[in-house]
């Protein structure tokens, strides 16, 4: 597959994946989800050197602004779960990949850039990058695994907090938080991760494997089924007036009126 919206450059085993749409703020349209699924799913597998991977945004305002807003207003009566099902299938990718995966968050990490950061098996913020889940504001729910992961990583009542008010969270609170590993000096973020993945090559790399496994494999045993009602209520959410009204605000920029509909 030839990439329009990755740039992939590998140097001394450690990869670097940029999403690379800055005039969208690097958001994940469908083509950059399939370009996302190839690589974790079939590329990045046949490449033997690889011992880990860094993901990050071009540019120095975004890692990843969502999901792409514009091409919601085509999805349609059917679309929906689609489209929530394929970007969860393609976080799966990432969070079962067997080598680290991490996330130089350079910017903006919301909705789904938000998820895809955690999909990763850790987060590297600069100092003002920042993250959230506001979709909510569109009249939708995260679809790309952010209720489950969310969770996960920040505890059940802060999760819902953000998750229903959509707040936007600074990089030092998203640290408090739990929901990345270091801040650092903005233009840093990229270069911390290689730290972190040059000391992970000095150990035993089928151990290293071994640790993603279990511990994925600890919340996949706790069951992955509320990952489908995740995906089913998104599409639910899609059905409403209040969604075509809130993507439509968004690509007005205005204010979305919402009536419960
Ligand atoms: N989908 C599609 N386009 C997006 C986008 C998204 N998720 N986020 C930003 N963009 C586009 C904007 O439409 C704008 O394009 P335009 O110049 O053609 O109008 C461009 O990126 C720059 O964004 P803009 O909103 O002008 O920048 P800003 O600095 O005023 O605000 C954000 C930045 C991130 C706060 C704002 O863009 C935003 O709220 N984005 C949506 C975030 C979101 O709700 N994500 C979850 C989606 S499920």
């Amino acid at each position: 597959m030839e990439y329009q919206n990755l740039v992939i450059e590998e140097n001394e085993g450690v990869l670097l994946l940029t999403i690379s749409r800055e005039k969208a703020l690097n958001a994940l349209n469908g083509r950059t989800i399939d370009e996302l699924t190839h690589f974790f799913g079939t590329d990045a597998p046949s490449r033997e050197s690889i011992q880990g991977i860094i993901i990050t945004g071009a540019g120095d305002r975004s890692f990843v602004a969502g999901a792409d807003i514009k091409e919601f207003l085509a999805l349609g009566q059917q679309g929906g779960g689609a489209l929530a099902k394929k970007g969860q299938d393609c976080f799966f990718l990432i969070e079962r990949f067997s080598k680290p995966v991490i996330a130089a968050v350079n910017g903006f990490a919301l909705g789904g850039g938000c998820e895809l950061a955690m999909a990763c098996h850790m987060r590297v913020a600069g100092e003002y990058a920042k993250f959230g889940q506001p979709e909510v504001n569109l009249g939708i729910i995260p679809g790309y695994g952010g209720t489950q992961r969310l969770v996960q990583l920040v505890g059940k009542g802060k999760a819902i907090e953000l998750m229903t008010t959509g707040d936007m969270i600074k990089a030092d609170e998203a640290h408090r938080l739990g929901l990345v590993n270091h801040v650092v000096p903005a233009g840093e973020e990229v270069n911390k991760a290689k730290e972190i993945m040059a000391k992970i090559r000095t150990k035993a790399p089928v151990a290293i494997s071994n640790v993603l496994y279990c511990v994925n494999k600890y919340f996949e045993h706790k069951g992955n089924d509320a990952y489908t009602y995740e995906y089913e209520m998104f599409h639910k959410t899609t059905l409403t007036a209040d969604f075509q009204e809130g993507a439509t605000a968004f690509v007005e920029k205005r204010a979305p009126n919402f009536t419960g509909k």
